[in-house]
Parts: structure tokens; sequence; C-alpha cells
């Protein structure tokens, strides 16, 4: 069922093959296919629902496969695992915590068991390496409550890269940014990767913010999967099968509008949503434990992270 684009043979770092996801007995993921080389930057793209959230936690070893394998760097899937970082995509009520940003970093090297971060050298080296990563000295001192939405996204970036994993699983880092943010988010993190030559999966609502960014696009939908570079996968036959109705792509000034009949498909279900979803990982310690649940307003985005 996986829609066939051409994809890589290089040594994977994330091997995904004929992988079935089901979540309350209904199929998220029906067969996917698909290998990311390792030190490539990925654009996961795909309506609300398509299951970008659920194959990350797959990957992560929080969900069981139904079918399938998923090897990461080589290895299979495991719970814990210290190769990958992972921004989950719920963060709301980091804007209320007076934290600052340098303990705020620390508490996801410590863990909480203490409540205080141990005063361990080596954990201290780290978390001076991961706020250099992202230019986050100057944030460090400040509380979390007066940064702005695009300053605490490069804390949680330092965060995810503490301990140095391979691969970064970052959901939805440009939720509830502006458009400026979003840009300044993106380079950012295409810089950290380049740096540290590791994997990226970064999933967004819009292509358009990731367009001289990523290397190829992993396109979820109707419970397939395609992974290509732009032009072969952002087109009207593949997102036609992805979407299960009739799709244009048109391009316009550099950047790429994806319409179903006259309406943008990012702006179909994607108009707000920003409410608790995902689950913890060792990394994560500062978001609601929700249920997965989807918003479908028509108003405008909001801006609270
Ligand atoms: N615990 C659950 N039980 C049953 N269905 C679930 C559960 N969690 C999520 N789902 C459903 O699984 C589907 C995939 O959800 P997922 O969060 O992976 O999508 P997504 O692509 O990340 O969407 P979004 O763009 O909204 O973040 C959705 O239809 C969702 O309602
Ligand atoms: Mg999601």
């Amino acid at each position: 069922m996986t829609v066939s684009v051409s994809m890589s043979v290089k040594a994977g770092a994330l091997e995904v093959e004929h992988v079935v996801l089901e979540l309350g007995g209904r199929p998220i993921l029906k067969d996917a296919s698909f290998t990311v080389a390792a030190g490539e930057f990925i654009g996961v793209l795909g309506p609300n629902g398509a299951g970008k959230t659920t194959l990350m936690r797959a990957m992560l070893g929080l969900l069981p496969l139904s079918k399938g394998t998923i090897r990461v760097n080589g290895a299979a899937v495991v719970r814990g695992n210290p190769s990958i970082g992972y921004m989950p995509q719920t963060r709301s009520g980091l804007a209320g915590r007076h934290v600052r940003g340098r303990d705020f970093v620390a508490m996801a090297a410590d863990g909480h068991r203490w409540g205080l971060p141990r005063a361990n050298a080596a954990a201290r080296a780290d978390v001076d390496r991961v706020l250099d990563l992202v230019d986050g000295k100057t944030l460090a001192t400040r509380p979390l409550s007066e940064l702005s939405g695009g300053e605490r996204q490069r804390l949680l970036l330092a965060q995810c890269l503490l301990g140095n994993p391979k691969l970064l699983l970052l959901d939805e880092p440009l939720i509830s940014l502006d458009p400026r943010h979003q840009t300044g988010v993106v380079d950012l993190v295409r810089r950290v990767q380049r740096e540290l030559g590791i994997t990226v999966l970064f999933s967004a609502h819009e292509l358009n913010p990731l367009l001289n960014a990523i290397d190829r696009v992993l396109y979820l939908g109707n419970g397939r999967a395609a992974l290509g570079t732009i032009d072969e996968v952002i087109t009207k036959p593949v997102l036609s099968q992805l979407y299960g109705s009739p799709i244009d792509v048109m391009h316009v000034n550099g950047r790429i509008f994806v319409m179903a009949g006259d309406v943008e498909v990012d702006k179909l279900d994607h108009a707000h949503e920003d409410g608790p979803d995902g689950d913890s990982h060792a990394h994560d310690h500062d978001h609601d434990h929700g249920h997965g649940h989807h918003h479908h307003h028509t108003g405008t985005h909001s801006h609270d992270v």
C-alpha cells in the first residue's frame, strides 16, 4: 500500500519495513516502508490524524507495532533509546513556568528524581554544550515565563540534544510560532543538524517554512507513507492517493500550495491545534499527559506555547 517513490538505499538511520500501526483497533498506518539515511533532514507532513505523532512514538518504543519492523541506527526499537532525542508535540504550560532557562534544560539531563538537578560535572558540561549549540547562553539565566515562544523552542531543542542523540524526532516545533520565529527555529535546527551530522525528523503542518531546509519529505495520509524529494512526493498523483481525494499542487514564487479544490489542505484542519497530545519520554518532563484528541476549529492560530 506504500506509495512508490524512489527511496534511498544507503545505510539507514531509520528503517521502516511494512509497518502497521493501530490505535484503539483503528489502523493508523496500514503498510509503511521507507528508509531515512543518516544525516538527512526529513520534513514529516500529512493531515491531522495521519499518524505523524503515532509513528514517532512507535520509533521511541512507546507503542507496539501490529506488524513490520522499525530499526533505529541499525538496532531494534527500544524504550528510552539514548540515541534518540524527542520533542513531543504538546508543550503547553511552559509559558507559565518561572524556572530559569538553564535549570529547565538541566532538569531533562538529570530527571526529576529528587526534584533538583544533580550537581554532576559531566551533566553540567553537557548542559553547557547543548546551550551553546542553540545559542542559548543568554537565555540560560532568564525565567521561562519571560521568554518568547521561539526562545523557549531553542531551550526545548537544547533538551533534545542532551546525551548526543543521533536521531532527533521533533514533533511540530513550529506550532503556535509566528512566521519569523518559525524561520528561526527551522534555520537553527538545520544548522545544528549539519554541525552534528545527525538525522532529523521534523513534523509540521505546512511545507513552505521547511522548503529551504529539508533534504526530503515523508508524507503520511490514508494509512500510507511516501518518502522522497519534494519533486517526487509533492505531486498531484502521490498526494491525491495519500489524501484519497483529488489534490492540486501549485508552485507560486518559490512556494508550494497543496490544494483540495480551492482550499489549501493545511488550512483545512490545522487552523487551531495546540491541545494535549502525545506522551512522555526521557527528555520530556514538562507537558500534560493528555489523551490525543484533535481540534477542528476554523479560528486563527493561537500563540500561547
Ligand atoms: N490512544 C488512542 N486511541 C485511539 N486512537 C488514537 C489514540 N491516539 C491517537 N489516536 C488517533 O490516531 C490517529 C493518528 O493520530 P496522530 O496524533 O498520530 O496524528 P498526527 O498526524 O500527529 O496528527 P496532528 O497533525 O493532529 O498532530 C488520529 O486519528 C487519532 O485520533
Ligand atoms: Mg501529531
